[in-house]
């Protein structure tokens, strides 16, 4: 098993250049594939996420030139071109695949089937085939609401409009890109705002995408257009480096082009409300996604009371941010967040068992978790499970800047879903981390 051995303390200075954002990854292919023309994508994601992505296409009959260098060249077929896949669609760990392709399979006329690996197989796919249900998708799950996802064909879907339960922008995606093949406006409502790509996207190839507030509309029947896509640094990649910089001592270090959609920005709001050194600097447009070149430097951070409203806007950062949770001074509080309970790994308590190795007093809540922070005492070291989970692997490497003895992450295989080459990125920065079989 892949495990990381990371050297105590050591700081992070320079530049770095994180992958890819891995939502626009695979929306590019999405709609890139659906689009009528050829669509160039720069920037694309090579993680396994978006590659799962990008091979369940060409097993519909998508050409798809590439990736090299993150560069992408897609056939678009049209918005009925795709072919039926002669083996099931196996998107491995990427539930983004998953809940946006069960959207767009519900409306082809062949059948289908969707499968991924244990994490994902474990995860609630109900919250996307009970709304497909009511638009007349005939989808079947495993008993516990779970995949494998057996789709088939209906002659015609019906429009919605959904009021979502739970702030997810998967769902809200899959429904819109089942609502392209409805018979009328397919309209989806969300409780808190959620990160808002597939709107951006399908707005620039063509499609007249209706927002008002939290609920946004498209038009059954829509064509797209091919268009190209730049894809800006994640912002979600780029947070380690925003907390592991923030936490180790004399740190300055700079992050290109990264993503700043304002949907994914929580981050940034919850670690300056922290206390964290951050300059946001150069604001430009890359294609339809606003992007900053970030500067971060060392910072004596303060634990806080995490605002409801930034939850969902920082839903993938948790286990960075609480990794400078721990080293803050005081208590940081998170509540509201209990779908981190069904991401990659039940990411409060498999959080909570990694402070608790390294010597960090947290407390697992229903819907969050407190955390006592060590201010300026170190953190132990000592070794974490990741569970498989590539932010929470990615999380305890940083950990060890603040450490007063090594940490060992075991389990780190499925970092390269969102960050491939991400140790010698870090090691390039001064992170003394090893890659190692434990
Ligand atoms: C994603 C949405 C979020 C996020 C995931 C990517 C997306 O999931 O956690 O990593 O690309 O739409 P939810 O929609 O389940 O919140």
């Amino acid at each position: 098993m892949r495990a990381y051995r990371i050297a105590p303390g050591g700081t992070l200075r320079g530049e770095v250049r994180v992958p890819g954002d891995k939502s626009i990854s695979h929306r590019a292919i999405m709609l890139g594939a659906l689009a009528d023309g050829d669509t160039t994508v720069t920037g694309f994601l090579e993680g396994a996420d978006s590659l799962a992505t990008l091979a369940a296409f060409r097993s519909m009959g998508v050409a798809i030139e590439g990736p090299e260098a993150g560069r992408l060249r897609i056939r678009g077929v049209g918005r009925d071109g795709l072919r039926a896949p002669s083996a099931p669609l196996d998107v491995g760990n990427a539930g983004t695949a998953m809940r946006l392709l069960c959207g767009l399979l519900a409306g082809q006329p062949f059948a289908s089937k969707l499968v991924g690996d244990a994490s994902l197989s474990r995860r609630p796919m109900r919250r996307v085939t009970e709304p497909l249900a009511r638009m007349g998708a005939d989808i079947e799950t495993a008993e516990a609401g779970t995949a494998p996802l057996t789709i088939r064909p209906v002659s015609q879907l019906e429009s919605i409009d959904y009021a979502m339960p739970v702030a997810s922008a998967q769902v809200k995606s899959c429904l819109l890109l089942a609502g392209l093949y409805a018979d009328g406006d397919t309209c989806v409502s969300e409780p808190a705002v959620t990160r808002d790509h597939t709107e951006r996207m399908l707005a620039t190839f063509g499609c007249r995408v209706r927002r008002e507030r939290q609920r946004v509309c498209v038009p059954g029947g829509a064509r797209l257009t091919a268009a190209p896509v730049e894809v800006p640094a994640d912002i979600s990649s780029a947070a380690f480096f925003l907390v592991g910089a923030s936490i180790a001592d004399g740190a300055d270090l700079t992050l290109p082009a990264v993503g700043i959609n304002p949907t994914r920005v929580g981050v940034l709001h919850i670690l300056k409300a922290m206390g964290a050194d951050i300059a946001v600097a150069n604001r430009r447009q890359c294609g339809a996604e606003p992007v900053a070149d970030l500067r971060v430097r060392s910072a004596r951070l303060q634990g806080i009371e995490i605002p409801a409203a930034q939850v969902p806007l920082a839903i993938d950062e948790f286990p960075a941010l609480f990794v400078a949770a721990a080293c803050a001074d005081g208590e940081t509080l998170l509540t509201g967040a209990e779908e981190l309970r069904v991401k990659e790994s039940d990411r409060i308590a498999v959080m909570a068992a990694g402070l608790a190795q390294l010597g960090v007093a947290a407390e697992v809540l229903r819907d969050g978790i407190r955390i006592q922070g060590r201010g300026a005492a170190p953190l132990g070291g000592g070794s974490v499970d990741s569970h498989g989970d590539h932010r929470i692997a990615m999380a305890f490497a940083m950990a060890a800047l603040r450490a007063s003895a090594p940490i060992l992450v075991r389990d780190c295989a499925n970092v390269d879903t969102s960050f491939p080459g991400f140790a010698a990125l870090a090691v390039g920065a001064g992170l003394g981390i090893d890659e190692a079989v434990a």
